[in-house]
């Protein structure tokens, strides 16, 4: 690597120079706009302000943003695609306007980064129905030293921000590219030539794009720029590969020590790993506190963990090392010093990583020999929605890594039918789950009323024998027996279903009070009371508790007094699906 820059720093104590608050990053997942999983760019937090909210820390902002976007995850593996990146940004709100922004981003990048001008071209916006020509843009940068040829007018497709479609703040942009070769600068600025790469968006956001499609003027005029960390970086840095900048130097390199291998010959691979051990690392550490699952944020911060696992596995990492927690190690060491969650939160990190790797660790192998044998004898070349589900279902694998599997293959994934399945699938669970909160029983005769009080002590005796985390992950019950799924990451040992049905039968024998007290949800929450979907209760809840040994958020009913289950006895301990165990029980 030829050289180091400080691009971060630079940027930020730049704008601080002229005058701008730098304002922390945001969580990884928006606060107030529920139509995206993550913040997608700089400006994103700061939508309201954009629209004309005062903002507490004055008209002058700059920061570095955490940002995702999933779109194109798929490509990850490649020199330039990341799911994870930071932006660099300087807004002004309804304060400076198009010159200040200008001739700023030109200092910036030939004083303080020292770019030869000539290596530098912009794109103005060429005009529509709505706005005219930004002949003033161009020419500002014409007296500042691009040359007039370095300058094109381009159309709403490429110079309006976000786009003529979405709603909300916009407007034209300058967009700002660099000349990526050693070669000589080509004359005339050509902005289908690859190595012109655009660094930097200046959006001169004075419209709002109104929801019955109309644009009004906003109260005030700002700017909002946009600079992707990572590709900036590479570029000053001279490398043509992201990954080969300094920000990845360390992390790759653990990635080579843990597989044993160069990164020359395994790019694609290790590049995986990186960027998606980096998503997952800043996803698990952010404040909004997600965990794999499989729905929303969970589901990517699952997909990410799996695929990179997978990749490792290809690199013949030993699964069963450490690897996962040296290699978000030296993630968490590359960005502590400026993102202080992750340090706070490490544990939490390493924990994520660990429990969802041992989770799919569990299912890979004989996921993978699944793989084969179904496509061993495959007629055509489209895999089957049953086989695609089974591996969804029974070993945990996400569609895409199924497809990623089969593209490896030069086979395809049926993946409408599994679409159709997936929603049948969601529609059984939301059955059982709208059941759940019936009280989980199918009708509330005295036998049921018993096996569902007779659920809370197991889920109770789980905690106790086997581990605080395993949670109940569903129920059903009929007259004749209790079924009940945990979250739990083994197969129960003998010695552990004795003593958890030991402890509920001594529980049962200690005739213990059911009581039942209302409350609101969040307090129910504060006291630590078990629950499952919090979101889908109501503000006022029940939560029954059995003498001091369970409390739980639940619509009921149950018996008054343990003494009247009887005998409680396990029939069964199975796997349910990934990460789940099923116990079959009797009352005798
Ligand atoms: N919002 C613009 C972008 O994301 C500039 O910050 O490119």
């Amino acid at each position: 690597m030829s050289k180091v820059v400080k691009l971060r720093d630079l940027y930020i104590d730049f704008f601080v120079s002229k005058g701008h608050v730098q304002i922390p990053s945001s969580p990884v997942v928006p606060e107030n706009d529920p139509s995206v999983l993550f913040n997608t760019a700089g400006m994103q937090p700061l939508i309201p302000y954009l629209k004309g909210e005062k903002h507490p820390l004055g008209t002058r902002l700059c920061d570095y943003q955490k940002c995702i976007r999933t779109n194109d995850l798929d490509e990850v593996g490649d020199k330039t695609h990341h799911t994870f990146f930071e932006m660099l940004g300087n807004w002004s709100l309804g304060d400076y306007f198009k010159k200040e922004s200008i001739t700023w981003s030109y200092e910036f990048l030939t004083d303080v980064l020292k770019i030869n001008p000539d290596r530098l071209a912009v794109t103005v916006f060429r005009g529509n129905d709505l706005v005219d020509a930004d002949k003033y843009s161009a020419k500002l940068w014409e007296s500042l030293g691009i040359s007039k040829d370095h300058i094109a007018y381009m159309d709403e497709s490429n110079n309006w921000w976000p786009n003529m479609e979405l709603t909300g703040p916009c407007g034209p942009d300058t967009e700002i590219f660099y000349y990526r070769t050693d070669g000589d600068v080509p004359k005339v600025f050509n902005p289908e030539d690859d190595n012109w790469v655009e660094i930097w968006n200046n959006v001169f956001m004075e419209y709002m794009h109104n929801p019955d499609n109309t644009f009004s003027q906003l109260p005030r005029k700002n700017v909002d720029t946009g600079m992707g960390l990572e590709r900036v970086q590479a570029v000053l840095e001279g490398v043509d590969d992201n990954y080969k900048s300094s920000i990845w130097t360390n992390i790759i390199k653990k990635i080579e020590d843990v597989s044993n291998k160069n990164y020359v010959g395994n790019e694609k691979s290790m590049r995986i790993i990186a960027d998606h051990m980096r998503t997952a690392v800043f996803i698990s550490a952010d404040y909004a506190s997600i965990k794999p699952s499989n729905t929303d944020q969970g589901y990517i911060l699952r997909r990410l963990i799996r695929r990179a696992i997978r990749h490792a596995k290809k690199l013949e990492i030993d699964i069963n090392s450490d690897f996962e927690s040296v290699i978000a190690l030296a993630i968490i060491d590359e960005y502590k010093k400026y993102y202080k969650e992750l340090e706070e939160n490490k544990d939490v990190v390493l924990t994520v990583l660990r429990d969802e790797k041992v989770k799919f660790n569990r299912t890979l192998e004989k996921g993978l020999r699944e793989f084969e044998k179904a496509t061993r004898n495959l007629e055509g070349n489209m895999i089957d929605a049953t086989v695609a589900f089974r591996l969804y279902d029974t070993y945990g694998f996400p569609i895409e890594l199924t497809e990623e599997l089969a593209k490896d293959n030069n086979l395809e994934v049926d993946v409408e039918g599994f679409k159709e399945r997936f929603k049948k699938h969601q529609e059984l669970s939301r059955t059982a789950s709208a059941g759940k909160f019936k009280g989980g029983l199918a009708s509330s005769g005295e036998v049921e009323t018993k096996y569902h009080t007779a659920t809370h002590l197991l889920n109770a005796a789980l905690k106790v024998v086997v581990s605080p985390d395993c949670h109940q992950k569903g129920s059903n019950i009929t007259a004749e027996r209790m079924r009940f799924d945990f979250s739990c990451d083994h197969k129960l040992t003998t010695e552990e279903k004795e003593q958890v049905e030991n402890l509920v039968n001594k529980w049962i024998n200690e005739e213990l009070v059911v009581t039942k007290e209302e409350m609101p949800k969040q307090k129910a929450v504060e006291i630590g009371a078990e629950h499952e979907f919090i979101d889908k209760y109501p503000d006022i809840v029940n939560v029954y508790k059995i003498g001091d040994v369970s409390m739980e958020i639940c619509g009921g009913p149950h018996v008054k007094n343990t003494k009247e289950l009887g005998h409680f006895k396990i029939k069964k301990e199975e796997a349910s699906s990934a990460g789940v165990r099923r116990i079959k029980a009797v009352l005798e």
